[in-house]
């Protein structure tokens, strides 16, 4: 290993589909209201993606695309896949695959690699693209997050406090060796607390069967069942194919958790906040973000927030934010960029980049 190699992004492209879901157009389905959604989570309109034609998949290929084009490489020359996403096309093979076939990534021996850290796949992405960056070992990773939760919702009243958060999208980066000085990732911090594992979460279905793990506050025993470990005719019948969050909780360990990992990155690298030139949060939900800039103390120009537009997007919040960003000329050389998220798991992390 080279002592001074780093890993730098040289490439980043976003995509998120045509269809615009406004706060009002939920109003159809559900028993909520657009004062509501803004005033809770400053959530605006969100993307869906068009069903039967696109896919968690197909919507990273999209972004990845982008992503290849600006690091001006093409799809043979990736000899590495990392996929972030809760929403996969399916159960199993993961999108990972797909997605090398998408593109016609004609290296066989790509690897590919999926990875389930929810809301902070991408920051786990990236570190862990930066360990094989380092050792050497790859020289062109393709990091995608994308997800199509439009597909898993519930729109009955019952599901609103989660459904009116999420949207769909995909980012993506192509990660590659630097040796330019200062450049590239500084470093990532990861951390995870598996107490509230089903606090924000989507348990069905899996092979739990209803009891175990704490899970009976959230789902019925299908244990008479004989080979019921999957999808149960119990859970179609109980609606218990969707996500479930406790949203109080979730928001007041962000709020904790989002500054914490910051300064830790900070703290290992020797640099103070007012050293970050953007931060760009996980795109939770609006309030968080306003929350952890204020404890802080960055101003509005240091802190990139699109929520508004797309909702939560999960894995791809941070890359399609980076993205945009990124196009907006507020990423330029030299800058130094800060990723932190936090979500389901609870998994939380950060990453510092010196662009
Ligand atoms: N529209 C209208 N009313 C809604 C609603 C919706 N979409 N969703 C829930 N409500 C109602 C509830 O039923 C409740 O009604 P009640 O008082 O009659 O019982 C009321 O609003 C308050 O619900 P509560 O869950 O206490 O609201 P809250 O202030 O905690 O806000 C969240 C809910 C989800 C917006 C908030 O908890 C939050 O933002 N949490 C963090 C979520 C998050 O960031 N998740 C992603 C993590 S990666």
């Amino acid at each position: 290993m080279t002592e001074c190699m780093r890993t730098k992004i040289a490439g980043i492209g976003h995509y998120v589909p045509e269809k615009v879901v406004s706060n009002h157009d939920l109003t159809q389905y559900m028993d909520t209201s657009d004062e509501w959604i803004r005033e809770r989570t400053g959530i605006e309109s969100r993307r869906y993606a068009e069903k039967h034609r696109e896919t968690t998949a197909s919507m990273g290929a999209k972004a990845a695309r982008i992503a290849l084009e600006r690091a001006g490489i093409t799809a043979e020359e990736v000899d590495f896949i990392i996929f972030a996403t809760l929403s996969p096309d399916y159960y199993f093979p993961g999108c990972g695959v797909l997605l090398q076939r998408e593109l016609g990534v004609t290296n066989k021996e790509a690897g590919a690699l999926d990875i389930r850290n929810q809301c902070s796949g991408f920051v786990y992405g990236i570190s862990i693209a930066d360990q094989f960056i380092k050792s050497g070992m790859y020289k062109n990773i393709l990091l995608v997050g994308s997800e199509m939760h439009s597909m898993g919702l519930d729109f009955s009243d019952e599901g609103r406090a989660v459904t009116v958060i999420f949207g769909d999208g995909a980012g993506a980066v192509v990660l590659q060796p630097t040796e330019q000085e200062g450049q590239g990732v500084l470093t990532t911090c990861l951390h995870s607390d598996g107490t509230h594992a089903e606090e924000l979460a989507m348990i069905n279905p899996g092979s739990h069967s209803g009891y175990h793990l704490g899970t009976e506050k959230f789902g019925y025993p299908d244990v008479d069942v004989p080979g019921g470990t999957f999808v149960t005719q119990t859970m179609v019948d109980n609606n218990l194919l969707a996500p479930n969050m406790t949203g109080q909780l979730v928001f007041k360990t962000a709020v904790v958790k989002f500054p914490e990992v910051i300064q830790e990155a900070l703290h290992k690298t020797g640099l103070q906040v007012s050293d970050i030139d953007l931060l760009i949060p996980h795109q939770a939900n609006l309030r968080i973000s306003q929350f952890v800039q204020k404890s802080l103390r960055l101003p509005d120009e240091k802190v990139f927030n699109n929520i508004q537009k797309y909702g939560n997007t999960t894995a791809a919040s941070i890359p399609i934010a980076l993205s945009e960003a990124w196009e907006a000329g507020l990423v330029k050389e030299g800058n130094l960029i800060c990723l932190a998220a936090f979500g389901s798991g609870f998994t939380w992390g950060s990453a510092l980049i010196r662009w």
